[in-house]
């Protein structure tokens, strides 16, 4: 569209330019015709002929300086951008066309009307200039102060900025003659006058800087700071456009009425998305709240509390966590007071889309089944990660370091808010012990997994002997004949 525009103003500029020098020559060619035409219309009753001659000649040159202004300018700033990588002020632009025109049309004038006192003309006209300065004190104003704004540059076109009392915010989209032009969050544009900008306070969000904004919450005073700082602090970090340069900081700023206030800082990437990240940090914050068993402060706190603890402990929760385990393909041999022994010691844990369940490396002494949701098993290979699996509902991950004692083995990601039941080794061993088969299907399972998890260059199916060696495994983790 703008490529088209200057096409099409090319093309103006250069007819323009052609039927302007054709009337040129045939003014300066045909001088003694034009004479006759004047006397013949009796305008030289307006000014002399050669007057009204000089008069065309001037407008003529003037309009072929124009065109010659706006083509230099085209040059000098096309060159800008080709060096700087941006396009040059508007207002810079305009100043430069204003500058060049004015000189070359007073040089033009001079040619013209060289009897003409430029001088006088100047110092005569004070009048004229106090009425014409009265008149654009405001323009003349914004115009100074659009000046020392491109002097100064303490904001560029797309930082985020905030002004006056009124406190604009907004995206700065252009600095112009008058004013400069901010987008708000709402979408709205809102102009501020240039002059009115020079007197108010700028608090300025550069775009190429770490810009750092505050996200508020608080906790029961039961509840341990130590524990919030920490589960906050690794929720807020792994959030989209947070900035993983800096580490977030969480700490406290009041002991409050209902419990303790505190402030999580945090860094973005791209600070013109702050509201969308804000929106997110509180976010994680809740589920994060929620894994770790944290509790909101609010005044209605304690009557509201006790109530929740009870509902959690409703033995239809329970009834439904046996009831997702007895449909689990490794516990259907179990009977119903062994999936209910599983089920009471089971833990359930909320996470968000997006969230990591279990890192790769690290050490791992549960396993978990899913409850609700779906999760992604994945690995890194090389720098990227490669989806090894898509586990659903009634599907279990995590049993290969809590069987086999070694490092987690994948990374396994939420696809949605997720659901899982964590069970323990303690639980496990005491379902082992009487259920000792059970060890040489999940050995299995196990192979066939590591399988899937080799790279594509050094798969092969699993073999019963790799089996036999994590059955043996197995046992000897747990302690078992
Ligand atoms: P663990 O090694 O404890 O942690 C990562 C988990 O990802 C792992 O246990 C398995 O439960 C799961 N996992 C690894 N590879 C696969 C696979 N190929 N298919 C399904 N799940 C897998």
């Amino acid at each position: 569209m703008k490529r088209r525009q200057s096409k099409n103003t090319l093309i103006i500029s250069f007819a323009t330019a052609v039927v302007v020098l054709l009337a040129l020559y045939l003014t300066f060619n045909f001088e003694a015709d034009l004479t006759g035409l004047i006397f013949r219309f009796q305008l030289d009753k307006i000014a002399t002929p050669a007057k009204i001659i000089a008069g065309i000649k001037l407008v003529l040159l003037g309009i072929l300086a124009y065109n010659f202004v706006r083509a230099l300018g085209f040059l000098v700033f096309g060159m800008f951008r080709l060096r700087k990588g941006f396009d040059a002020p508007t207002l810079v632009r305009n100043v430069f066309s204003i500058v060049v025109f004015s000189l070359l049309f007073l040089l033009i004038f001079s040619f013209e009307f060289p009897d003409a006192n430029l001088g006088a003309l100047f110092t005569t006209s004070a009048i004229f200039g106090v009425i014409l300065g009265l008149a654009l004190q405001d323009t003349l104003g914004n115009f100074f102060a659009g000046i020392s704004l491109q002097a100064d540059r303490p904001f560029q076109v797309g930082d985020v900025i905030t002004v006056g009392a009124q406190r604009h915010t907004g995206v700065v989209e252009e600095i112009t003659w008058r004013a400069i032009k901010i987008r708000t969050f709402q979408n709205h544009v809102v102009l501020i006058n240039n002059s009115s900008a020079a007197k108010e306070p700028i608090e300025v969000c550069p775009r190429d800087n770490l810009n750092a904004r505050l996200v508020f919450f608080n906790t029961l005073y039961t509840d341990s700071p130590a524990k919030a700082i920490h589960v906050v602090r690794e929720a807020v970090r792994e959030a989209d456009n947070v900035s993983n340069r800096i580490t977030p900081i969480v700490r406290i700023r009041n002991l409050g009425e209902s419990g303790i206030d505190y402030e999580c800082k945090y860094w973005l990437d791209d600070y013109a998305k702050y509201n969308d990240t804000d929106a997110l940090v509180r976010q994680r914050i809740w589920y994060a709240f929620r894994r770790a068993g944290l509790n909101f402060a609010f005044p209605t706190r304690s009557l509201l509390v006790e109530r929740k603890q009870a509902a959690e402990k409703r033995p239809s929760d329970g009834g439904a966590i046996a009831e997702r385990l007895s449909a689990v393909d490794i516990f259907a041999p179990l009977s119903v007071e062994e999936t209910g022994m599983l089920a009471h010691a089971a833990v359930r844990h909320i996470f968000a889309q997006g969230e990591t369940v279990i890192r790769a490396g690290e050490p791992g002494s549960s396993m978990f089944v899913v409850h609700s949701g779906r999760v992604r098993v994945q690995v890194n290979e090389n720098g990227r990660p490669r989806a090894v699996a898509t586990l659903n509902e009634g599907d279990f991950f995590g049993e290969m370091a809590l069987f086999t004692g070694e490092p987690r083995t994948a990374n396994v990601v939420a696809l949605e808010e997720t659901e899982v039941l964590e069970i323990g080794h303690a639980a496990m061993k005491r379902v082992f012990d009487t259920n000792p088969d059970l060890v040489e299907s999940l050995s299995f399972i196990i192979s066939e997994r590591r399988q899937g998890l080799a790279t594509q260059a050094d798969t092969s199916s699993a073999t019963e002997d790799e089996s036999a060696g994590i059955l043996s495994a197995i046992k000897r983790f747990f302690g078992l004949s």
